[in-house]
């Protein structure tokens, strides 16, 4: 019977819907990996290593063992002799090099490096026994000064897809050398740690049958159950990760780390349950964003319009793997201009290998490049937001391909408007509340929108409940709350019939967590595993007394909405699901399907450009005295495809935006270079933004339809936000002050 009691509700992509997870986060119902109650767990400590570089001599460890509790002190001359045999024991993510493996061997190889696992019966016994163990070491000379280490650097190892060789263009030196205007300076970025909230953390629960079960706190629990099993001799399907909640994580969890490597290490040694969560200040001895050093040389007509760029960058690498990222390229892809060059080298040091770092690249590169472009606008004597437009590209200028779409006009406009660009003044200084100087500034950003083949499973039963369950992760990005939209879109069932489960590697497979990759992939998998329950739901609708979807031969003949599927022909023809399954005698329907690049829809993979912009817009006031600066206003407007879900997507932006004015402000990680170590090891040194360091943030989606990009049309948003806000508020600053600064942070002492 046609249901006229009301108009059907449709909640799906493009409903703002509040995180489906929220509930269970704030009210202490969500696990996170060092939360899950195991019996007879023992809790291991790890022993930092003191010295950057050398050898392990000698570890006493008698005093340790007589501590009440202790069982264990593992360490690498007793650590299980069958862990990493295994050639192919690299992770999924691994890049050229040696990859570090704890108690590997007496090799000490950056400060901090895990030396010995203490475990006991109690997290107290464990610590304390911790503090007891002695190590004696042979110390070799280290560095880990970046502007040492440049003199050893090398030319990177182009390890994944995703990154390119820079291309060059003309001749840029020529171009350069013959410009109107020219412009030249080297920028800096400082070393940075993620610092997520949750810690680094696994528990293995040892079953006694040869499996075990591990929660991690990682971005890709697929991932790391490959990791565990080809590295410390497991079959695949006797290990099962989960990270059903991950309290943060921005690519820190992108591959395995250590305290995954000592956990399973030591249940497999004294077969027993373990559990091993870092300190803060063990968070800063792994995964940390490269420090930067980038030259860059534009050269323009009188106009403004740009006719060189070269571009030339170094980042830091440990010595036992090459790190790199794509850092010179984002300007050359976003400008037009005919001659441009780009050159990247890696510098190692003795620190553990940098990582991927939320916007790997570009939040250092596009960042720095658009203060140059700042500088080039003021010696053109051109509106700096005018100065981008003129050198606007409608293609990708280093890969001479079409985009997909490209609605960073739209942004620049609307971002504008919105921040009121139109009433700034140009000259430096020349805006001023009482002992405050004002300052606007403006940025660009650019990053991928990529789509990884993913799978997803979606089960419906007789009750009208629907299940969706993928592999992949959410690490505060809202994914369970992506899948229910999409879920919901597809099948018009309401959000609270749905269940969205993720995070467990025995769920359909999904790759790692990251790239801004997850929503647009997980997304589309969800889609497709819902639509064949939907072709499976019209099939048995021929049971319906009467047939009153007889003339739909798919699913697209079909609405799905409030709970009923109907005719797009004939609305008034509809059945509801539960019905459907009652008249067909289904208690369930179960599907899954893979999202892949092979997609009807997905046209043109190759050949064009996918990328997602943002146009940010920088309030600061700055007090010239103190040398304090206070971002006072941002507007991001962002063109990022189709939107899923408004509110989280204006959450990740915002989140994007906070790091971005710790990136220009606070963030940094300073290292004891006579030490080898990372002096500012927790939150009360390692400054991030604080409430009253973030106020007025307003962000705009601007329209961006684009059927090409991704099978749902979405580009995804987790790194976008955080690209080039630093480079706004520096451009601000110059603004405000009349003061240039090229080497972020921006702290008071370069103000003053
Ligand atoms: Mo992101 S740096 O790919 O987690």
């Amino acid at each position: 019977m046609p249901d006229t009691r009301h108009e059907p509700i449709k909640v799906g992509i493009g409903t703002p819907l509040s995180r489906v997870d929220g509930v269970d986060k704030v009210t202490g119902q969500a696990h996170y990996a060092a939360e899950y109650a195991v019996p007879d767990v023992l809790y291991g400590v790890i022993v930092s290593g003191r010295i950057a570089k050398g050898r392990i001599t000698a570890i006493a460890d008698g005093a340790a063992r007589a501590v009440p509790g202790v069982v264990e002190v593992l360490t690498h001359m007793n650590r299980p002799s069958e862990a990493w045999r295994d050639s192919k024991w690299k992770d999924e993510l691994a890049i050229p090099g040696d990859p570090f493996r704890a108690l590997g061997d007496d090799r000490i190889q950056f400060s901090g490096q895990p030396v010995a696992l203490v475990l006991a019966e109690t997290f107290e016994a464990a610590r304390f026994a911790a503090s007891l163990v002695d190590v004696s070491y042979e110390e070799e000379p280290h560095n880990v000064d970046f502007d040492l280490s440049l003199a050893e650097k090398t030319l990177p190892t182009y390890k994944r897809k995703s990154f390119h060789a820079p291309k060059s263009h003309g001749d840029a030196d020529k171009a350069y050398a013959e410009a109107d205007l020219r412009h030249e300076g080297e920028y800096r970025l400082a070393t940075e740690h993620h610092n997520p909230m949750e810690m680094h953390a696994s528990t293995v629960h040892w079953h006694g049958d040869g499996t075990i079960t591990v929660y991690d706190k990682c971005q890709g629990a697929q991932g790391v159950q490959s990791y565990i099993a080809s590295a410390f001799g497991f079959r695949q399907e006797d290990v099962q990760v989960i990270n059903a909640y991950v309290g943060g994580a921005f690519g820190s969890g992108l591959r395995p780390q250590y305290q995954v490597q000592l956990a399973v290490l030591a249940a497999k040694k004294l077969e027993r349950s373990v559990r091993v969560v870092m300190t803060r200040q063990q968070m800063f001895t792994h995964a940390h964003r490269p420090q930067a050093i980038y030259s860059i040389k534009l050269g323009a007509e009188r106009t403004g319009k740009l006719t060189s760029m070269i571009n030339d960058a170094t980042t830091s690498t440990s010595r036992f793997e090459n790190n790199m990222e794509d850092v010179v390229t984002w300007g050359m892809i976003n400008y037009a201009c005919p001659n441009m060059s780009g050159a990247y080298t890696v510098a190692p040091r003795d620190t553990y290998t940098s990582a991927d770092m939320r916007a790997p690249g570009a939040a250092t590169g596009m960042t720095l490049f658009e203060i140059a472009m700042d500088e080039m606008a003021y010696k053109a004597k051109v509106d700096p937001l005018e100065f981008r437009q003129i050198n606007y590209s409608d293609i990708d200028a280093m890969n001479r391909q079409p985009f997909t779409s490209k609605a960073l006009r739209e942004a620049y406009r609307e971002g504008a408007a919105a921040f009121g660009w139109d009433r700034r003044s140009f000259e430096p200084r020349s805006m001023r509340d009482g002992r405050e100087l004002i300052g606007w500034g403006v940025a660009t950003g650019v990053w991928d929108a990529q789509f990884s083949k993913t799978s997803a499973r979606a089960t419906l039963t007789a009750d009208g409940h629907l299940e969706v369950a993928s592999a992949t992760a959410d690490i505060g990005t809202g994914t369970y709350t992506v899948m229910t939209l999409v879920a919901a879109d597809t099948l018009g069932i309401a959000p609270e019939r749905i269940t969205s489960r993720l995070g467990d590697s025995r769920l359909p497979t999904a790759p790692v967590e990251g790239g801004s990759w997850a929503a647009a992939s997980t997304g589309a998998a969800v889609q497709v595993a819902c639509r064949a329950v939907g072709e499976k739901l019209l099939k048995a609708a021929a049971k319906v007394e009467g047939q009153p979807l007889a003339a739909a031969s798919s699913v697209d003949d079909l609405t799905f909405a409030d709970g009923r599927m109907a005719l797009k022909s004939e609305p008034g023809r509809s059945v509801a699901i539960t019905e459907v399954m009652q008249a067909a005698t289904i208690d369930r329907i179960e599907v899954e399907e893979t999202a892949s690049t092979g997609l009807s829809g997905l046209v043109s993979q190759a050949r064009k450009s996918r990328k997602t912009h943002s146009a940010v817009f920088v309030e600061v006031r700055v007090d010239e005295e103190l040398g304090q600066v206070r971002v006072t206003r941002v507007v991001s407007a962002i063109a990022a495809g189709r939107i899923i879900n408004p509110k989280t997507a204006r959450s990740q932006i915002l989140g994007g935006v906070v790091m971005g004015i710790g990136m220009a402000l606070h963030e940094e990680t300073l290292a004891d270079l006579r030490l080898g170590r990372w002096m500012n090891h927790n939150y009360a040194e390692y400054h991030i933004p604080a409430h009253a360091d973030v106020q007025d943030i307003e962000v705009i989606f601007v329209d961006e339809p684009d059927p090409e990009v991704t099978p749902l049309g979405v580009k995804g948003l987790g790194e976008i936000g955080i690209i080039s806000v630093a480079g706004a508020i520096a451009n601000a600053i110059f603004h405000a002050t009349g003061q240039r600064h090229r080497s972020l942070p921006i702290t008071i002492d370069k103000l003053i």
